[in-house]
């Protein structure tokens, strides 16, 4: 029996990388998996993966940003499968501050990075926690959100970025405390997987790939991490009862690279 049987999770952000790797391996664990992803064909895709597999999904086009949408969406999830029981905030816009090194300064980053960073960061990730929250509330529930090391060492060029990642880990904390005692658990996950984003990025900026392996080479595990295979355990750890007493939390899934 799978650690995640029975068991109904959103993951936003899932139709590609570190989402769609989480949303394979809590199917694996026998969880109804709902798809929420701004993009619509890769949204199906992985729904169609993982109905292969013999496990439940189904996908739903939303915008995190918006909460109108997000509510649909998470109505539209408590219909097919019922309440929820595991939300996963993924879903991250790429801004120029967060793609590798492709960085502003402070003082002349473009506003609407920020706002970019913000909307379907932090934002994204509290309408989607009120969202579910009347569902959790009387039989408990996992939040886990995504921050990054570079918010954690505060990497320069990427403030909208870096203080969006922050502003997540604030708002966890806070709603550790303030959930607790609804045995609703929220953690976070700054994970280093190479995915789909940083392989187009790669693509897009050939003179930076160079700086990029270099900096890759510094991570103790020597190696990047693969979304399903190193950071889907840890996202089925924190969504399954073996992390019933630890909330709060921040874990570092990047084989060390924030220790450079
Ligand atoms: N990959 C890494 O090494 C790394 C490092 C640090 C932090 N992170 C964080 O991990 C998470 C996943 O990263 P990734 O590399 O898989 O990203 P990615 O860009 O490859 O995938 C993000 C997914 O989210 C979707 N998305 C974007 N905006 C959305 C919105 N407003 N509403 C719904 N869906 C939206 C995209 O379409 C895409 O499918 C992000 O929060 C990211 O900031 C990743």
């Amino acid at each position: 029996m799978g650690r995640l049987e029975g068991k109904v999770a959103i993951i936003t952000g899932a139709g590609q990388g570190v989402g769609r790797g989480i949303a394979l391996a809590f199917a694996k664990e026998g969880a109804g998996v709902v798809i929420a992803e701004i993009n619509p064909e890769t949204a199906k895709a992985v729904a169609g993966e993982i109905k292969q597999l013999g496990a439940e999904a189904l996908a739903v086009v939303c915008d995190v940003g918006d909460e109108k949408q997000v509510k649909k969406m998470v109505t539209r999830a408590a219909k097919k499968f019922g309440p929820i029981d595991i939300l996963v905030n993924n879903a991250q816009r790429w801004t120029g501050g967060s793609a590798y090194h492709l960085s502003s300064p402070i003082e002349s980053l473009p506003e609407e990075w920020w706002d970019m960073a913000f909307q379907s960061g932090v934002k994204g990730t509290w309408y989607c926690c009120k969202a579910v929250f009347p569902y959790m509330k009387d039989r408990g529930g996992k939040i886990i959100n995504f921050a990054s090391y570079m918010g954690v060492v505060g990497l320069e060029g990427s403030v909208d970025y870096n203080s969006n990642k922050e502003a997540i880990r604030g708002f966890s904390r806070t709603a550790a405390r303030e959930w607790g005692k609804y045995k609703i658990s929220v953690n976070v996950i700054c994970p280093s997987a190479l995915t789909p984003s940083m392989i187009a990025y790669g693509m897009a900026f050939p003179d930076k790939i160079e700086e990029m392996t270099k900096e890759m080479e510094k991570i103790p595990l020597k190696r990047v991490g693969d979304p399903e295979k190193d950071i889907g355990p840890v996202a089925v750890f924190l969504a399954c009862s073996d992390s019933d007493f630890v909330t709060g939390q921040t874990l570092m899934v990047d084989g060390g690279l924030h220790m450079f």
